[in-house]
């Protein structure tokens, strides 16, 4: 695992850019945002880039970190400095982690495997998506012994949820992220603008094809009436994009209608919005893995969550994605924490865009943040190497923050509180 020193990394980009060379990946959100869209193509960067609605979900998320403000302490010796957090039962190098994202190779063709390598190299744990583009087995593999956890979407088949929970186990994962608020997927204005939904090409959709209980429900008679697309040169590359992505040879899924079934039984599966609080004791019957609870907003669902004996909640709203016009996850944070107190760790993202913003969570309680579109970003900008890039980044930038606001360690981040 490579050490990151914020001060050796911030006079590294000086001397580079010293001799004429500028970094990668833009260090302002906004540019990097920018740069990663010149890049990308339309649906994919409104797949990853878009919100629900108007937006304002996600505009709130960045934005209401402007009701708090750091009040820096002086002369108290910040000369050494730990950002290390111990969680789960490992230690984590920062309070930082990368949280789920879907269909990464629409971002690069390496997709959730650089991310993982990237993450490995740096010692920050990854959050598998459930909508990964690489299979789980796979990306585990590549992280040695950096923790990582897998992302539920709970499905209509009970049969599949247990299969994942396996392969999680089986994959490493230190823990089940269950994710609650996308039972559906919200008003997703960009991607509804250009008709495009990545999974309908057989996109994001690997941690069910390389999976053996979905692939025999592939083979069940799916009950819902066929739609037949009007045949054209778009229908036509939906198609050889299913069978492509299917795993095995293009032209034998051709013949069997592999990928198209594959993404038929995953539009069947997915959306599963009638799953309550009762369902929870299933998960925990079926896995020794902890149990972290993500979307969690409303203080009575984190008290519910608490009682329903979750070993920790995971403050999100899907990067406001989901519903327009929702609560910032900053905002929600402190009257969760209010309810769980120190009972369990508190996990958050949505909105997060550097140190100081991790500093501010921190500071109201959290345990750790989720970094979620900047390292898509960077990943289409420069593959592994941009997200390793990132990730040096947001620790450097984190450290630096933490010292010069006059802490030493996130216990002293956690005791010195925010402005209002
Ligand atoms: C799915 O996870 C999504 O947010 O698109």
């Amino acid at each position: 695992m490579q050490k990151i020193n914020s001060l050796d990394r911030q006079r590294a980009i000086y001397l580079d850019g010293a001799a004429g060379i500028r970094q990668r990946i833009p260090f302002d959100p906004a540019l990097l945002e920018q740069r990663a869209r010149l890049g990308m193509r339309p649906e994919a960067f409104a797949y990853i880039a878009g919100g629900a609605g108007q937006d304002a979900t996600v505009r709130a998320n960045t934005d209401d970190f402007g009701h708090w403000r750091i009040v820096p302490r002086m002369l108290r010796n910040v000369e050494v400095r730990d950002t290390s957090l111990a969680l789960f039962g490992k230690t984590f190098p920062a309070p930082l982690f990368l949280a789920p994202v879907g269909v990464l190779e629409m971002a690069h063709p390496e997709a959730d495997l650089a991310v993982a390598r990237a993450a490995a190299k740096l010692g920050i744990p990854y959050i598998f998506s459930n909508q990964a583009s690489v299979p789980m087995e796979t990306c585990a593999a590549a992280m040695q012994d950096t923790p990582r956890f897998f992302q539920l979407y709970w499905s209509r088949s009970n049969d599949l949820v247990l299969s994942f929970l396996q392969r999680a186990e089986a994959s490493g994962c230190s823990g089940i992220v269950v994710t609650l608020d996308t039972t559906m997927l919200g008003w997703r204005t960009r991607d509804l603008e250009l008709g495009a939904l990545p999974f309908l090409k057989g996109m994001g959709i690997a941690q069910y094809t390389s999976d053996p209980v979905f692939r025999r429900l592939m083979d069940e008679p799916d009950q819902a009436p066929a739609t037949k697309p009007p045949i054209t040169w778009s229908a036509i590359q939906t198609l050889i994009s299913a069978n492509r992505k299917y795993p095995g040879s293009f032209w034998a899924n051709l013949r069997s209608g592999a990928g198209l079934r594959a993404v038929r039984t995953f539009i069947r599966l997915y959306s599963r919005p009638n799953i309550t609080w009762t369902d929870l004791p299933f998960l925990r019957q079926h896995t020794r893995l902890p149990i972290i609870l993500k979307g969690i907003l409303h203080p009575d669902d984190a008290r519910k969550a608490l009682d329903y004996g979750v070993d920790a909640i995971y403050v999100s709203n899907h990067g406001g994605r989901q519903v327009d016009g929702a609560i910032s996850a900053i905002r929600a944070l402190p009257d969760i924490l209010n309810v769980v107190r120190d009972k369990a760790p508190v996990l958050i993202d949505s909105g997060f865009r550097g140190g100081a913003d991790v500093f501010k969570a921190l500071a109201l309680g959290a345990t750790a943040v989720g970094i979620g579109r900047p390292y898509c970003y960077a990943l289409s900008i420069d593959g592994q190497a941009g997200v390793e890039a990132l990730l040096a980044n947001w620790m450097a930038d984190f450290d630096l923050t933490m010292g010069l606001a006059g802490c030493k360690n996130l216990e002293e981040v956690r005791a010195a509180g925010l402005k209002e």
